[in-house]
């Protein structure tokens, strides 16, 4: 028998075409007459605009038109209000939308746009996140649909009684996605239908969005997303600019280009909230906790209420009779934070994971044996079974890998010449989400097969693990599939987000390929049959039934630091993951999203912070000269291995996801490391020098 494709280190089906320029993204499509398109932003964080003064604008040779919310065409209902643009003189924040210039040229539409001027009617903002803001208040859920608090047991007892105690507060700065591409669209009507071609993580959304804003029917919207260059989270929803070029194509009646300017997009397309944590927890001197509450403060903005569900991986951990995880949100006149990079996870395991090495600490033990004592059966707040549950395994083998054995855990006990030298442990886990998707599998006229389905590749590989899973249902080597993906004239399918884009799509090209299978099975078996067969799978009602099983990836993260004791600069030496993320379906791809979220995790450490300006209202950051992330030269050694798991409880191929988990507990990693190396516990992200020192 054949091996299994699924599992092989394939490579990229379009790695050619990225590394020659030849793959096309949303603002490289060469339409005839393009126009370019400009947008304005607010200078002031809460207000109104008086007027837009367009005259020195228009004036200008090759100018098209000027847009505001004087002349703007109306839209119809918008499901995300960040989409209704240029429809209100409101300004909810700096930095939202006021004004489109459109013209001939690019250089020509930005001089327009500088050339307008707008008056304003300011009135006072309240930007700042503290933790006695008057703002504050209990949401009825946090996002993903979680409860905002859960209870169980006596928090307040249980804590008040236990031997060994923490409480800590840990503080994280906003944080910016900012993919290479940045959000672009290219959008052309024809005969009354649209068609935009857009960098998102999911075009069946953006349809979907963009049907209403123009009265049409999404059978009329066609949105193309071949490649894009990445989204990490602020791609998951459609994003003004698709919006913004539909209306000016319409308006000037040309295709209109519009990339958004890197300056402007953390005003635009979400950020991660910045968060504000308690952490408390009890335990005996064994180190059995007792008693454990993470409460989560947070900001949104007053366009929509986004609730970061930072406390939801304490609900999974670790055992605790007593529990209490609660989230509150301020709404402010920021710009509206959305989903970044393991949302949820990513804050709250850092402060979990942080919490849970002052613990031991305290308790004078080592933090993997800590993790292991407190490892649960089931899982704490749904008492369901785990479909699977490696995480004593990844500490076990992280450790073994690592060289955790030699570690002395006295705090400041290593040093080379100005370096202080130290290690850190922490855990990782991510949910196991999945949506329904459609999928369509077809024979090829001359031999092999097509499989059609709208699904994403946002840099992950998804073309590449689609097609190892089909010729697998399919039982045929994988050069004899061809998969069409990106456009949402294909069968319909779910984002790329959640880490849940192999399973969702996954699922439905199985299903669809086991149909075609046993199609041409009875039509002659191997012969390939004269005539085009096809099938098709939709697993609405399968992909999302609810599980008697608790999911979910889990992880463990080792982490080495040198911090110069003069300076304060750390610099990560090693990152070394160990995931159980069920069956890894491709080892190459695979090992890349991991060590990618790890360098991730290693920003959200050192570099990346959003910082708000109290003055203007928004972020101070705007370019990556200011918002940090990291180089090659920052992430010298990252190595990821894995557990291949055997879980029955997940989908045909056995996946769970591993989009995200690598960024989970890295931070908290490297934050145990710097306190191993020098003894100082920070509890502020990111760990720059100066807070360091
Ligand atoms: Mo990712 S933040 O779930 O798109």
């Amino acid at each position: 028998m054949r091996p299994p494709e699924t599992g092989a280190p394939l490579r990229r089906l379009e790695g050619q075409l990225k590394v020659t320029g030849s793959a096309r993204y949303a603002v490289e499509y060469a339409l005839p007459e393009t126009a370019y398109a400009w947008p304005v932003p607010a200078t002031v964080a809460r207000g109104e605009v008086r007027a837009v003064h367009a005259a020195d604008a228009l004036a200008m040779p090759g100018a098209l038109a000027v847009l505001s919310h004087e002349n703007a065409p109306r839209l119809g209902p918008a499901e995300d209000p960040i989409l209704s643009v240029l429809q209100r003189p409101h300004v909810p924040h700096r930095g939202w939308y006021v004004a489109l210039a459109v013209a001939e040229t690019l250089e020509v539409a930005r001089a327009m746009a500088a050339a307008l001027r707008i008056d304003y009617a300011a009135d006072a903002h309240d930007t700042v996140l503290t933790s006695g803001h008057p703002k504050l208040y209990e949401p009825e859920q946090a996002n993903g649909g979680h409860p905002a608090r859960r209870e169980s047991g006596d928090f307040d007892a249980a804590y008040a009684a236990s031997a060994v105690r923490v409480d800590a507060t840990y503080t994280m700065e906003a944080e910016h996605n900012h993919p290479m591409e940045p959000h672009a669209s290219t959008a052309h009507w024809v005969d009354g239908g649209l068609t935009v071609y857009d960098s998102n993580q999911g075009s069946t959304k953006v349809r979907e969005a963009l049907a209403p804003l123009f009265g049409l029917r999404p059978e009329q919207v066609t949105v193309v997303a071949e490649h894009v260059g990445g989204g990490f989270g602020s791609k998951g929803t459609p994003r003004p600019q698709a919006v913004l070029a539909a209306m000016a194509a319409r308006h000037v009646g040309r295709p209109v280009r519009l990339a958004l300017p890197r300056a402007q997009l953390a005003g635009v397309v979400g950020h991660r909230a910045p968060t504000i944590q308690r952490l408390r927890i009890g335990a005996d001197r064994q180190g059995r906790i007792d008693a454990l509450a993470h409460e989560i403060l947070t900001h949104t903005s007053t366009v929509k209420e986004f609730v970061e569900q930072a406390a939801t991986p304490s609900r999974t951990m670790y055992t605790s009779p007593n529990s209490r995880t609660t989230h509150h949100v301020a709404a402010l006149d920021v710009p509206s934070p959305s989903w970044m990079r393991a949302p949820g996870e990513a804050p709250g395991m850092y402060a979990l994971e942080s919490a849970m090495d002052e613990l031991a600490v305290a308790l004078d033990m080592d933090p993997i044996e800590l993790r292991v004592r407190n490892d649960p059966a089931i899982e704490p707040d749904t008492g369901k079974p785990f479909s699977s549950r490696h995480l004593v395994e990844c500490l076990r083998e992280g450790a073994r890998l690592f060289g955790w054995a030699d570690r002395d855990p006295r705090p400041r006990s290593r040093r080379e010449g100005r370096q202080l030298i130290g290690t850190g442990v922490a855990s990782a886990t991510y949910p196991v989400l999945v949506s329904p998707s459609t999928a369509e599998a077809s024979t090829e006229p001359g031999g092999g097969y097509r499989v059609r389905i709208n699904a994403t590749d946002i840099g992950t590989g998804a073309r590449t693990v689609l097609a190892q899973v089909a010729a697998d249902a399919l039982g045929v080597p994988v050069d004899h599939v061809l998969i069409d993906i990106g456009c949402s004239d294909l069968p319909a399918a779910a984002l790329a987000g959640g880490s849940s884009g192999t399973a969702s799509w996954g699922w439905a090209v199985h299903r669809a390929c086991r149909r075609l299978r046993a199609l041409v099975e009875e039509a002659g078996g191997d012969e390939m049959p004269s005539t085009t067969l096809r099938a098709f799978a939709d697993t609405a009602g399968e992909a999302d039934a609810a599980s008697d099983y608790a999911r979910h990836a889990f992880g463990a993260h080792f982490a080495e630091v040198a911090v110069d004791a003069d300076t304060g600069e750390t610099r990560v030496r090693r990152l070394l993951g160990v995931f159980a993320a069920g069956h890894i379906l491709n080892s190459r791809t695979g090992r890349s999203q991991f060590i990618g979220g790890m360098v991730m995790g290693l920003g959200m450490a050192l570099l990346e912070g959003s910082t708000v300006d109290p003055v203007f209202g928004d972020f101070a950051e705007r370019d990556l000269a200011s918002y940090h992330v990291p180089s090659c030269a920052d992430a010298p050694t990252v190595e990821a291995h894995w557990i291949d798991e055997d879980d029955r409880h997940l989908n045909p191929m056995g996946s769970k996801g591993i989009g995200e988990i690598g960024i989970v507990g890295t931070a908290a990693a490297i934050g145990n490391a710097l306190h191993h190396a020098t003894g100082v516990r920070l509890r502020e992200l990111p760990m720059t020098p100066d807070r360091v020192l």
